[in-house]
């Protein structure tokens, strides 16, 4: 079995994958299937300062080959999360990263301040098209004010999750710039749908976020941009479904993998994916992954 181990500035993880924010919940019905800390990390759903209850029905629709999201980052809330989700977590012994929203800078650091230790990275969610009111992306400055009041918050290891769309460029260059340990690419691409016999859009919100094996080849491009302009690691999240997928993104310089949208259709996408890549390096006489990573770049 290959070396799989990864190393961050401030966090080495056994392996490069986890579930992608918010399509994994916070890991308790998944924990029922199979055992969590085969996990690199578990990234918990986004919490916000307040609960929120999220986006009004219908929240999914799906789409060729991908899924439009608007759940509107229902969540439990900061407090409610620390004092009864997150001991668990932590018990279980799992690296928990924990994703977080803020309308604000200010508001940012008040959730990065306010998390305990025993977090091994934070994960600052920059972009929410599902969000009532908020259909725009943030600006390169936006993400600055954002990941350096994180910074400023949090002393461990921080991830900055930018939107795919937009200057992805800048705001990832932006991010570093602000202190961030490590870009995640991307989040959800803004879509709609409609519904031709009501004749209105179908999500209450009009845009909603598309994912899925849809968006891979998106993200792929836009993943291989950021590893060639970035100093710092980049975590790869679009429509990986298969450990090929995830090797196609490592292979493009990826420092390690995030499973969104495959959750749905297969709970088991996670581990499966982990045991891919480990096949298909095995097959290739490879024995630590470290020597693939963005090996495509230095062709
Ligand atoms: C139902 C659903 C809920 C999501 N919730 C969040 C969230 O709470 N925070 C976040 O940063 N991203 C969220 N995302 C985006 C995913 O984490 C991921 O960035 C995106 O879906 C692309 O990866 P995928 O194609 O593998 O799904 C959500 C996606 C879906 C489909």
């Amino acid at each position: 079995m290959a070396d799989l181990s990864v190393a961050f500035r401030k966090l080495r993880l056994a392996n490069p994958v986890m579930p992608a924010a918010g399509t994994f919940g916070f890991g308790a019905e998944y924990g029922e299937l199979f055992d969590l800390s085969l996990l690199g990390a578990l990234v918990t759903k986004t919490l916000t300062l307040r609960p929120r209850p999220g986006n009004p029905q219908p929240r999914l629709w799906e789409t060729p080959c991908g899924l439009l999201n608007s759940i509107g980052l229902e969540n439990p809330g900061l407090e409610a999360f620390v004092a009864e989700i997150l001991p668990g977590l932590l018990a279980s012994g799992v690296p928990v990263v924990v994703s977080l929203y803020g309308e604000t800078p200010d508001e940012v650091g008040t959730i990065a301040r306010r998390l305990p230790p025993g977090v091994a990275a934070l994960e600052v969610n920059l972009s929410c098209p599902n969000v009532p009111g908020k259909l725009s992306v943030l600006s390169p400055a936006e993400v600055a004010a954002r990941v350096g009041a994180a910074r400023e918050a949090f002393p461990g290891e921080m991830w900055a999750k930018i939107a795919p769309e937009g200057d992805f460029l800048a705001s990832g260059l932006a991010a570093q710039a602000a202190g961030a340990d490590a870009v995640v690419a991307a989040n959800t691409f803004r879509g709609m749908a409609i519904d031709v016999e009501g004749r209105r859009p179908v999500f209450a919100n009009v845009a909603a976020g598309l994912s899925g094996p849809a968006i891979k080849p998106l993200v792929l491009r836009i993943v291989y941009e950021l590893c060639g302009a970035l100093a710092i690691p980049v975590i790869a999240c679009g429509g990986i479904a298969s450990g090929r997928d995830a090797l196609e993104f490592i292979l493009a310089g990826a420092h390690a993998v995030q499973v969104g949208t495959a959750n749905f259709f297969d709970p088991l996408a996670v581990p499966r994916v982990l045991r891919e890549i480990g096949e298909v390096l095995s097959s290739q006489g490879v024995e630590v992954l470290e020597e693939v990573r963005g090996c495509v770049r230095k062709r």
